[in-house]
């Protein structure tokens, strides 16, 4: 079976020993939070350092309560670096044999391009497929302006599982479309994504007043509601919204997965939505039909208000408690 191969590229305005020198700070390794299975890194330390750096070992504990071992099996910092990951805990041990990260460096005037490639050794033909699936969806963003700096910068950042293009492209390529836009927008970009009849379409807008002192509708209806009447024939489920962008890429908190509330009328739409949601990392729970989106959005709402005007922060998320009923204490 071939390795499960995924890339990341960028380029930064470092030479490769900079780099390198960065690689080893195990300080920043929780910079890292997860791509595709690989979760993120939440503590790194020598577990062995040798003086010519090939064969130190760095032992890791992951953000999902794991941990794995990184051994570095080459150390070429004008060409190339890998590492071998290895000693995973369940549930990577039952899937994999191994994982390999390779760091490749080119250098161009005063920047260096890197590609930062994973490779994942599957144990089995079912475990190479659900690997496959785990290792991320292909990506077509639908923008305005799809040669701007902003995003080709994203574009960079994700290697060759994404793509940029009109909002209508983006909307025939997918299979689920996600609705990310300002309130006010919202209404033009449904209309400019064209049909939508029969595509799973994520709302993850919160319509919110634009001094953001609450919601422009609610109650007796929901932005939700209002999607689904824009977007004819779409199965539309609500999302996304009840938390901060940066608990997206982020959703456990002190080994707690954040709750992620779903909504909607289409019970097998809903289902890929759930799955979504956990397979960032979300504890993902369905809240019911698109009528929910009422008090998902008013929900929002009060995130924002604590992270905003309550002081709080943004890093914080809500979590939902289950009193197990064989352990009722
Ligand atoms: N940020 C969060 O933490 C968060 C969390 C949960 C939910 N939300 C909700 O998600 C939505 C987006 O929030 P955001 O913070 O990501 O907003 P944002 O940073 O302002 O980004 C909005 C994006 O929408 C694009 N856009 C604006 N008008 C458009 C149009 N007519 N057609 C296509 N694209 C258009 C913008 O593209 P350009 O680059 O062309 O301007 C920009 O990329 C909001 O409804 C928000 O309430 C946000």
């Amino acid at each position: 079976m071939k390795p499960i191969t995924f890339t990341c590229e960028e380029t930064l305005p470092l030479a490769p020993e900079d780099i390198a020198r960065q690689i080893l700070d195990l300080t920043k390794w929780p910079d890292f939070h997860g791509y595709g299975p690989i979760p993120g890194i939440q503590s790194a330390e020598f577990a062995v350092q040798t003086p010519g750096i090939v064969g130190s070992r760095i032992r890791v504990t992951n953000r999902d309560g794991s941990s794995h071992v990184e051994e570095i099996v080459e150390w070429q910092p004008d060409q190339r670096i890998r590492l071998q990951m290895k000693e995973f805990s369940p549930p990577l041990s039952r899937l994999a044999t191994g994982f390999e990260e390779t760091w490749e460096f080119q250098v161009t005037g005063n920047e260096t391009h890197v590609s930062r490639s994973f490779h994942l050794h599957a144990k089995t033909f079912p475990a190479w497929l659900l690997l496959q699936v785990m290792t991320g969806h292909y990506i077509f963003f639908g923008v305005r302006h799809s040669n701007d700096d902003k995003t080709r910068q994203l574009l960079q950042s994700l290697g060759n599982k994404a793509q940029a293009g009109m909002v209508a492209e983006a909307a025939a390529f997918g299979e689920v479309v996600v609705l990310a836009t300002p309130w006010p927008a919202t209404e033009a970009a449904v209309r400019a994504a064209g049909d939508l009849q029969s595509k799973i379409v994520i709302d993850c807008t919160n319509p919110l007043k634009p001094d953001v002192s609450g919601l422009e509708v609610g109650f007796t209806t929901s932005g939700a509601e209002q999607v689904a009447q824009w977007a004819k024939g779409a199965k539309v489920c609500k999302a996304f919204n009840t938390s901060g962008s940066n608990n997206m890429s982020d959703s456990v908190i002190n080994g707690i997965r954040a709750v992620m509330f779903v909504c909607g009328d289409d019970e097998a739409a809903k289902s890929v939505v759930m799955q979504l949601a956990d397979d960032i990392g979300f504890d993902a729970v369905d809240a019911g039909k698109l009528e929910q989106a009422r008090l998902l959005e008013p929900w929002a709402m009060l995130w924002i208000s604590l992270a905003f005007q309550g002081g709080m922060g943004r890093d914080f998320g809500f979590a939902l408690l289950r009193r197990s009923k064989d352990n009722p204490a």
